[in-house]
C-alpha cells in the first residue's frame, strides 16, 4: 500500500531561516509536525562557502564514524580526524547549522520557547546506500528513533535535514504513524525484568535512567527493523528531497528510513511532552493508553 506525498508532508514555501512567520503558518507547522507530519521546505538551504564546500568528501570523517558529531552545549565535535584550523573550520559549520535549525523552529514553533533543546549536530559526508551495517544500525530500514544508550524519559524527538548535496536528492521512505506501528509491536514486547533498568544505569550502560518509555521505544525500534514482512508491506511513501531543501519531522513518531543520498546535514532537538501543544499527541502518551499505566 502507498500513502501519498500530501498525506504525509507540509509543504513550506519559505526561503529563511529566521521568519518572522505568521501565526496562521506558525499555528499551521506546529500542528503538522505533531499530526506526524514532515515540514517540507525545499527553497529552504544551508549556503556553504567555497571554502566549505571541500568538506564535501567523507575523507573528512575518522574512518570508523558515518557522521561528524556537534554538541553545541559543550562544543565537542567528533567522528572527524581533522586537526588544527581546518577542525576550527568545520566546527564552525556545524556550530551554524546548529544556530539556524534553532532559529527556524523558534520561528515556526513559537509556543515551544526554550523548552527546546538542541542535541547533536550531524554532518552526515558519507553515502547511505550500500553501507555495510547490522539490522538494528540499519537505517535504510522503516524504524522510529530511539537510543540504546541515550534514554529520552518520555521526551520527544525532534529533527531538522538539510541536503547540501549539489546534484542528488536523498531518498526516505516513511511509513505509518506511531499509534498504528504501536498496537503492532507493543504486544510482542515484554516488560523490563525487575530492576534491570536500574543495573544498566549502575553499570553506566546509559547515560542516565532507562525509564520503561525507553524499553518499550527499543522494542518497537528493533521489531520493526527486524520485521522483513513489515518493511515491505507496511504502508508507505518514497520521498526525493531535492538538493537545497530542509525538512523537519519528530524522528520518534514518523516511522522513516534513509535509503540513499550523501551530504545532509542534521539538527537534533529534544522537547518535554508538557511543552507541546497537544501532549496526547506524543509516543509516550500513545504507549501509556496501551499500557495502562505510567511509563516514564
Ligand atoms: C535516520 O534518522 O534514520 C537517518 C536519516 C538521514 O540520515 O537522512
Ligand atoms: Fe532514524
Amino acid at each position: 500500500m502507498q500513502l501519498r506525498d500530501h498525506e504525509v508532508l507540509e509543504p513550506l514555501g519559505i526561503a529563511s531561516w529566521e521568519g518572522p512567520f505568521s501565526p496562521e503558518m506558525a499555528a499551521q507547522a506546529t500542528d503538522a509536525l505533531e499530526t506526524g507530519k514532515l515540514l517540507y521546505a525545499p527553497q529552504l538551504s544551508f549556503e556553504l562557502s567555497e571554502a566549505e564546500r571541500r568538506f564535501l568528501s567523507p575523507d573528512y570523517l575518522d574512518g570508523k564514524s558515518k557522521n561528524v558529531s556537534f554538541r553545541s552545549s559543550s562544543g565537542v565535535l567528533v567522528g572527524t580526524g581533522c586537526r588544527g584550523a581546518e577542525r576550527d573550520e568545520l566546527l564552525s559549520m556545524l556550530q551554524r547549522y546548529c544556530t539556524r535549525a534553532l532559529q527556524l523552529l523558534k520561528a515556526l514553533c513559537p509556543g515551544y520557547g526554550d523548552n527546546l533543546q538542541p542535541g547533536f549536530t550531524s554532518f552526515r559526508p558519507a553515502e547511505i546506500a550500500g553501507r555495510p551495517t547490522s539490522w538494528r544500525h540499519d537505517d535504510t530500514r522503516l524504524h522510529v528513533d530511539a537510543f540504546p544508550s541515550r534514554p529520552m524519559q518520555g521526551r520527544r524527538i525532534l529533527r531538522v535535514f538539510t541536503n547540501v548535496n549539489p546534484q542528488a536528492p536523498r531518498i526516505w521512505r516513511v511509513g505509518e504513524a506511531f499509534d498504528q506501528v504501536a498496537a503492532k509491536f507493543v504486544p510482542g514486547i515484554r516488560p523490563p525484568f525487575p530492576g534491570s533498568l536500574r543495573l544498566l544505569q549502575k553499570l553506566r550502560i546509559v547515560k542516565g535512567r532507562r525509564t520503561e518509555y525507553d524499553h518499550f521505544m527499543l522494542g518497537i525500534h528493533d521489531r520493526m527493523k527486524a520485521d522483513q514482512g513489515y518493511q515491505s508491506q507496511a504502508v508507505q511513501a518514497q520521498l526525493a528531497f531535492p538538493p537545497g531543501a530542509t525538512w523537519a519531522c519528530y524522528t520518534d513518531w514518523v516511522s522513516h528510513a534513509a535509503l540513499s543520498g550523501q551530504f545532509a546535514f542534521e539538527q537534533t532537538f529534544e522537547l518535554p511532552v508538557a511543552a507541546m501543544k497537544d501532549p496526547e499527541r506524543s509516543p509516550l502518551r500513545t504507549l501509556e493508553r496501551l499500557a495502562g499505566r505510567t511509563l516514564a
